[in-house]
């Protein structure tokens, strides 16, 4: 175990597991040779990726980030009252860890387990948490969270509740979605939770605004997945020769975000050459929308129950606690 920080803290420890390499260019290539085609959505997120989304998240058409930060900060005590006090609290993906603080006060967790594949950024964040909360001991994991990693990670005693807030659950189709809620259950336990934020339906209007931004930072956004293509697979995508499309697909309850070609072009991808006909689209990415009833019945299928929901007066978030019904 070795701590990555410029000054060690006795409060915090980091465990890097390294994560496995996948073999994203295989992953690429299979993507592309899909009818329609498609980029996994992981590759959104290289360094410039991840300040574009941090941007997104500060828009005034995007409200999922700043509605949900209100939602937790203003029912952190109520939220309390049903996760319970010093218990365990492992958020996976927890990046720069901003939305747990809104609830250590009223938590009081006993351990914080904040899980990340980005090792620097992950030491980074976990170290400026135990700094800001002293008398908060946070266990950082490097450790990719759909692996193996609670075999070689000792976790303290106590109720273990997962945070997973974001929405992250709406990037899964539902049988990933419900694949991923199920296989939480192993690890709270019978007597553990789930505190998850999942973004609501809503006006097509709203939806197809917050994902064709007045500023164009979401289309920059999309369209940087290429960048990241080209340093990935050593291919020679031209970014200005797609362009971004988002719409609200109201079947299936989902955003879609496609890159489509401008003209008929091929593009050497890992040395093999993929061939796109002029408006052909590339799907990057889903963002699933629920009713509270919908998220509700996932849950069920998954073997959680929702305990509480809670919700801004515009209903356009929610943040629900799951438990294992008895
Ligand atoms: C990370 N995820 C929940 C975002 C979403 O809204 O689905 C990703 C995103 N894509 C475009 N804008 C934001």
């Amino acid at each position: 175990m070795k701590l990555v920080a410029a000054v060690e803290l006795d409060n915090v420890s980091f465990e890097d597991q390294q994560p496995a390499q996948v073999d994203s260019l295989a992953d690429l290539l299979k993507g592309l040779g899909c009818a329609p085609k498609q980029i996994n959505p992981r590759f959104f997120y290289d360094a410039r990726g991840s300040e574009l989304f941090e941007k997104i998240t500060q828009l005034p058409e995007y409200y999922p980030t700043r509605t949900e930060k209100a939602i937790l900060k203003h029912n952190a005590e109520d939220i309390a009252s049903l996760v319970g006090r010093h218990g365990v609290l492992i958020e996976p993906g927890s990046g720069n860890c901003e939305k747990v603080r809104l609830l250590l006060d009223a938590l009081h967790p006993s351990a914080y387990i904040p899980l990340d594949i980005s090792a620097e950024f992950l030491s980074a964040s976990a170290w400026q948490l135990g700094k800001e909360f002293s008398w908060l001991n946070v266990q950082a994991v490097c450790a990719d969270f759909s692996g193996p990693w609670q075999e070689h990670t000792q976790l303290p005693a106590g109720k273990r509740v997962v945070f997973y807030p974001g929405s992250t659950i709406g990037n899964m189709d539902p049988a990933s979605a419900r694949a991923f809620l199920s296989g939480l259950r192993p690890l709270i336990g019978p007597g553990g939770g789930v505190l998850i934020g999942v973004d609501l339906q809503k006006s097509e209007t709203v939806l197809n605004a917050a994902y064709n931004d007045a500023q164009g930072v979401t289309a920059a956004f999309n369209l940087n997945v290429l960048s990241a293509v080209n340093a990935i697979a050593d291919a020679d995508f031209q970014l200005d020769m797609f362009s971004h499309q988002a719409f609200y697909n109201t079947e299936r309850s989902r955003i879609e975000m496609h890159l489509i070609s401008k003209r008929k072009q091929t593009v050497n991808v890992g040395g093999i050459p993929v061939l796109f006909e002029q408006g052909e689209s590339v799907h990057t990415e889903n963002s699933y929308k629920y009713s509270l009833e919908s998220f509700a019945e996932l849950a069920a299928t998954a073997g959680l129950q929702v305990q509480r929901s809670w919700c801004d007066d515009g209903q356009l978030f929610s943040v629900h606690y799951l438990g294992v019904p008895e």
